[in-house]
């Protein structure tokens, strides 16, 4: 676009800039031209410029970029019915981007993907997330704008953890409940981490220099190659023994501990009192399940019970993590076990 101009020595820059604020004849819509030795600073309409200041002239300028929308909706020149069908939310995980889609719009999921690429700062490859799978849920990407695979680093609570996104287990909606889970460790304790994925609960934990030892093991071994990964990078590691073991063959030597995280949500429960058998008198279980909303007040209760045997343990409290489903939400109980 043209406009009037003042063209000065690039050396006057910054003191010709300050003196056509000062005056209000700056233009503020449209960006300083560069001129090698020399800039053009536009000018608005009216208004006259000391000749002692530059040469007055005419210039093309570029408009300033105007403020970027607030949705990556809003980038995608959609229908009204089809765009408010998309989500709104999306998960960010180091450089990739991950959406899931309804059914009737994967069609569609290119011009998704160009919209988030864009939308999203330093984002390199965005996925379209057909959820987690199989037991060392693996997540089922398939890459819809971008470059590159899922290998990526993440950082969490003020740690960058190595992950990747199609061999080994990671959310970053699980971010709070880790830092949670960290802070309520006491000094001294022991930790097992079960069902690790690539540690972001044992990293916290090791981070916050309170246990004296944290046992992290998954029977994914991929998981465990990142988890060692991320160790290898980090100041606190020597506190961490990481191990690709399941469960099953980890528990019936397992060493007693002060407190078990077991995030396994579909199956842990069948595994919950071999676990808690584990935990010593005045522990914790940090224990996590897929439960319909219609249960959640009494699936407390029922968890404790199932405990009959190992202990004496009560419900210390639960809440929702993350809705998982229309019906259902990942609710994180905190089991407590009696003194004795
Ligand atoms: C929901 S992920 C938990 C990830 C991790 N705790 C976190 O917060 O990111 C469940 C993990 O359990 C592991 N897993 C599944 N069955 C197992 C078993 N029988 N023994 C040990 N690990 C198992 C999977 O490989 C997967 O990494």
């Amino acid at each position: 676009m043209n406009s009037r101009a003042l063209v000065v020595p690039r050396t006057e820059g910054e003191t010709t800039r300050r003196r056509l604020r000062e005056v209000g004849l700056l233009r503020t819509d449209l960006r300083v031209r560069n001129e090698g030795e020399r800039l053009a600073f536009p000018l608005t309409e009216v208004g006259t410029v000391p000749a002692a200041w530059g040469e007055v002239s005419e210039r093309e300028f570029r408009p300033v970029a105007a403020a970027g929308p607030r949705e990556y909706r809003q980038l995608l020149d959609w229908p009204d019915a089809q765009r408010s069908a998309l989500p709104r939310s999306f998960d960010v995980v180091g450089d990739v981007v991950l959406i899931r889609l309804p059914a009737e719009l994967e069609p569609r999921r290119r011009d998704v993907g160009a919209a988030l690429l864009r939308f999203v700062p330093g984002a390199r490859v965005v996925g379209l997330d057909r959820g987690v799978k199989g037991t060392e849920r693996r997540r089922d990407l398939e890459r819809i704008a971008g470059d590159g695979g899922w290998t990526t680093r993440h950082r969490e609570n003020g740690i960058e953890l190595d992950v990747d996104l199609e061999r080994a287990y990671f959310s970053p909606r699980l971010a709070h409940e880790h830092e949670r889970v960290a802070a309520e460790v006491l000094r001294g304790e022991t930790v097992a981490d079960l069902c690790c994925g690539v540690g972001p609960f044992a990293l916290a934990i090791a981070r916050d220099g309170r246990a004296s030892r944290v046992t992290a093991i998954d029977a994914n071994p991929a998981a465990i190659e990142l988890l060692r990964r991320t160790l290898s990078r980090v100041r606190f590691a020597a506190r961490v023994e990481a191990r690709a073991v399941a469960l099953e063959e980890f528990l019936p030597a397992a060493p007693p501990c002060d407190r078990a995280i077991l995030n396994l949500p579909l199956e842990g429960i069948k595994y919950l009192p071999s676990v808690a058998a584990t935990v010593r008198p005045s522990g914790r279980v940090h224990y996590y399940e897929l439960v319909p909303r219609s249960a959640r007040e009494r699936r407390g209760s029922e968890i404790v019970r199932s405990l009959g045997r190992a202990g004496s343990w009560e419900l210390v409290e639960h809440h929702v993590v993350h809705p998982y489903s229309p019906r259902s939400d990942l609710v994180a109980f905190t089991l407590g076990r009696g003194p004795e």
